[in-house]
């Protein structure tokens, strides 16, 4: 008998994200043109290093799991008689791709299956299959220790990890399956959105400067789980703070007086008070910091993809892909949805949790970077 993953639960509701619109896989060959085929390039050069058959992971694949979906010789040399294993939280997009699989004749060179239950997949009794399986990749890996020679995160790791503490506890998951020498493809955009993050903790610290013992913070930006809490400062803390999911900030407070001229006082600018209660945007374009640090990087990320999709994306799509791509873009300076983190702090990451970095690449077409890492 198989073991129970001892983390496994379900998930019931899901933030809406942009893999989850039909518009989805033109938009995806339109713009991460580039990164697909660095991503198919990194896996050949990781794998090719260790002879015999790969049991090759993919978080998040999308309802099309691309690139490999287009690329059937180059996932069959890829595997050598190995497995694919295809891990999504959404249902409704592991629904659709048995068929999108079979669309594209991999059910003649391949054993196209769906785990439905709670269990470890272990690859080791597999042979040219692909498992597609329901998952939500924050409670960890479906596999024995030491199982798997490689894992792909393309686009989809930072819906996974919104806080920069979580990305080392995911790498660190991401660990225990994989065999000495392993590798670990992540695909990102090139751009730092953990600012917001940041900025959070600054607004609290500065409060502290106004003779505040502590902050309580709560945090509701992420409608996939409950709100994430934490305090600065001593734990008696009298400020509670609340980010809600639309990106404004409420201060309670018993003296809104000496808070908010403390706050103007270190360049805070829009600001309601009301009855103990400050409210202000966690990210305010008036000030000068998070304009440069945030407004600024998020265009050009958003404006780089609005270049591609206009040189590549069919016309029929593109009234769609605006109304996609201004909404993605108003939640992103506003500091919610969208957490990409700068390369250096994934590598970063990745170092301290015990890979090497193998190679990196900065897309030359878009806003995108491939990071290929080595399990040490
Ligand atoms: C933007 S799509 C990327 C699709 C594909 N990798 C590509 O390169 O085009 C992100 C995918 O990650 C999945 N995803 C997001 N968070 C996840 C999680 N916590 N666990 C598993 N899959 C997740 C989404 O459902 C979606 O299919």
């Amino acid at each position: 008998m198989p073991d129970t993953h001892p983390n496994s639960v379900v998930v019931h509701s899901l933030k809406p994200d942009i893999a989850a619109n039909p518009i989805y896989p033109a938009l995806a060959r339109a713009t991460l043109f580039e990164l697909h085929s660095n991503l198919l390039n990194l896996l050949g050069k990781g794998l090719s290093q260790q002879p015999g058959p790969k049991n090759l992971v993919v978080v998040g694949p999308g309802s099309e799991a691309l690139p490999f979906s287009e690329n059937i010789e180059v996932v069959t040399t890829l595997l050598n008689g190995g497995n694919l294993i295809l891990l999504d939280y959404n249902p409704d997009i592991c629904a659709l791709l048995p068929a999108y699989l079979e669309s594209k004749g991999f059910a003649l060179r391949f054993n196209i299956t769906r785990s439905q239950n709670d269990n470890l997949i272990d690859p080791s009794g597999l042979h040219n299959t692909i498992v597609i399986k329901q998952w939500n990749i924050a409670n960890g890996f479906p596999f024995p220790d030491s199982s798997i020679d490689a894992i792909d995160m393309t686009v989809s790791m930072h819906h996974v990890t919104p806080y920069t503490s979580d990305i080392s506890d995911l790498f660190r998951q991401a660990r225990k399956p994989l065999k000495p020498g392993a590798v670990l493809h992540l695909g990102e955009g090139d751009v730092d959105m953990k600012y917001s993050e940041r900025k959070i903790n600054k607004l609290a610290s500065d409060m502290l400067d106004a003779r505040v013992r502590g902050v309580w913070i709560s945090d509701a930006r992420n409608a996939d789980s409950p709100p994430r809490q934490w305090h600065i400062g001593n734990e008696t803390a009298e400020v509670a703070m609340k980010v809600s999911p639309t990106g404004m900030v409420s201060i309670h407070h018993a003296d809104v007086e000496t808070v908010s001229s403390h706050l103007l006082k270190s360049h805070y600018k829009q600001m309601h008070l009301g009855d103990e209660t400050i409210v202000l945007p966690l990210i305010d374009h008036a000030m000068e910091e998070d304009f440069q640090n945030l407004i600024v990087p998020v265009r050009a990320y958003y404006e780089a993809i609005a270049e591609l999709c206009l040189q590549h994306l069919d016309p029929s799509y593109h009234t769609e892909f605006s109304k996609a791509l201004f909404k993605e873009q108003s939640d992103a300076v506003r500091g919610i949805v969208e957490y990409y983190s700068s390369p250096a702090t994934l590598c970063d990451a990745l170092i301290t949790t015990g890979f090497k970095i193998d190679e990196i690449r900065h897309t030359i077409n878009g806003p995108f970077v491939n990071i290929l890492s080595i399990n040490q």
